[in-house]
């Protein structure tokens, strides 16, 4: 078998349930679990509606491209979002969440004809970058998200020498785990380098419509890219997602836009791995991009959890709002691993240590003495955890 599937990592979930195996969980508490950034709030009704409407296409085969009517809502869906224009045959493709599009992009991207392929990648940063660079053949390097840097990435940490072989860098924005969210002047650097060096750009923005203002949402690397005068988005992919915005993670839907002439051979890649989306999920991705009234709702809820969590755990530690999504970022004053295996065994909540989202690089492990908080349990379940978590705080 391919020999690179043994430098894959296990996934961090993995890692936490061999760390928490054997914990027993107080039973004075009801167990919370806040570990994993899975969407709970329901599905909206409507969107069930259109996919059982269109039952019917299960009965063909459907295009990689997705129908024109997709096409359509998400080039309409990024110009009222981003202001940024799109044309719907060339510059999108519909994808079957942005997970499998992420790791399917660097097998599509990384020319392994070049000598020693890199890939950048945030640092912590969602595991799949680093698999996806690794089946690509590419040697993963990492740029340290430290809070005295806005938890952006640190682009001065790499040297020209890994620049030159940097064929694809991957970031995310609102970050997962950090929240944060790139500025315009961010963009202008990042742009600036991939136009010196030439690698391509995935910006994973699956939380872009998790945020706490609705005056002033996540700007979008589409929209930098038109701000800034760019044309046709040279270089640039960005990947979206319905799965947190519209409570859909099992529907698997997103989408892929950006510069045509990439995705032109995106398509051909996505062609012959057989990634096509069904057409009943196609329907109901159309009518989930073309309402934004639930996503609001979304936010509320979203909104409600991250003031009553702060409010609670803000007196006790040094934990920050983050910019957007839905993940505390929380300092801890004891080693990650034994804060989430004391939190769960006396207070019955899981969260995930940091050092699992992240790698050692330039001498630190930004992930370190952090837990990442999903606040994706009912509000009442988000109140109850920050109120033991603050007590667990103390007791230390
Ligand atoms: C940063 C990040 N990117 C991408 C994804 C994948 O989301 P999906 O495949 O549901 O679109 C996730 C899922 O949690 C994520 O956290």
């Amino acid at each position: 078998m391919n020999p690179h599937l043994d430098r894959l990592q296990s996934y961090p979930f993995q890692k936490l349930t061999a760390l928490l195996s054997g914990s027993m969980p107080n039973p004075e508490y009801n167990p919370i679990a806040l570990f994993i950034g899975e969407p709970k709030h329901p599905t909206p009704e409507f969107i069930k509606k259109a996919l059982t409407d269109n039952l019917d296409g299960l009965a063909s085969y459907p295009l990689t491209a997705g129908t024109e009517a997709l096409r359509m809502a998400i080039a309409e869906w990024i110009s009222f979002r981003y202001m940024a224009p799109v044309d719907p045959l060339t510059e999108v493709i519909p994808v079957t969440g942005s997970r499998e599009a992420l790791f399917a992009f660097a097998q599509a991207i990384i020319d392994g004809d070049k000598p020693d392929p890199v890939v950048v990648c945030p640092n912590p940063f969602y595991q799949i970058y680093e698999g996806a660079a690794l089946l690509a053949r590419a040697t993963p390097h990492f740029l340290n998200s430290m809070p005295e840097h806005r938890y952006q990435c640190d682009f001065s940490q790499l040297p020209a020498s890994v620049w030159q072989r940097t064929q694809l860098i991957y970031v995310c924005s609102p970050g997962n785990p950090t929240g944060a969210v790139m500025s315009l002047t961010d963009w202008r650097r990042l742009f600036a380098l991939s136009d010196q060096y030439g690698f391509a750009i995935a910006s994973d923005e699956c939380y872009s419509e998790i945020h706490f203002d609705e005056t002033n949402p996540p700007l979008g690397a589409l929209q930098a890219a038109h701000k800034l005068g760019r044309a046709g988005y040279p270089r640039l992919v960005v990947f979206s997602s319905l799965s947190k915005r519209s409570n859909v993670p099992g529907m698997r839907s997103g989408f892929v836009a950006g510069d045509a002439a990439i995705l032109k051979k995106y398509l051909l890649y996505r062609t012959y791995h057989g990634c096509a989306m069904s057409l009943p999920v196609q329907a109901a991705s159309v009518s989930a991009w073309r309402d934004e009234a639930h996503v609001i709702e979304n936010r509320r809820l979203y909104k409600l959890k991250m003031d009553a969590a702060l409010a609670i755990l803000q007196p006790v530690c040094d934990v920050e709002r983050p910019d957007a999504a839905f993940y505390l970022w929380l300092p801890t004053t004891i080693d990650d691993t034994l804060f989430a295996r004391r939190l769960l065994i006396e207070k019955n909540v899981s969260v995930l240590p940091g050092s699992y989202l992240a790698r050692d690089s330039s001498g630190v492990n930004p992930g370190r003495n952090r837990v990442r908080i999903a606040l994706v349990a009912s509000t009442a379940e988000c109140v109850e955890a920050a109120r033991r978590i603050r007590d667990f705080i103390q007791s230390l």
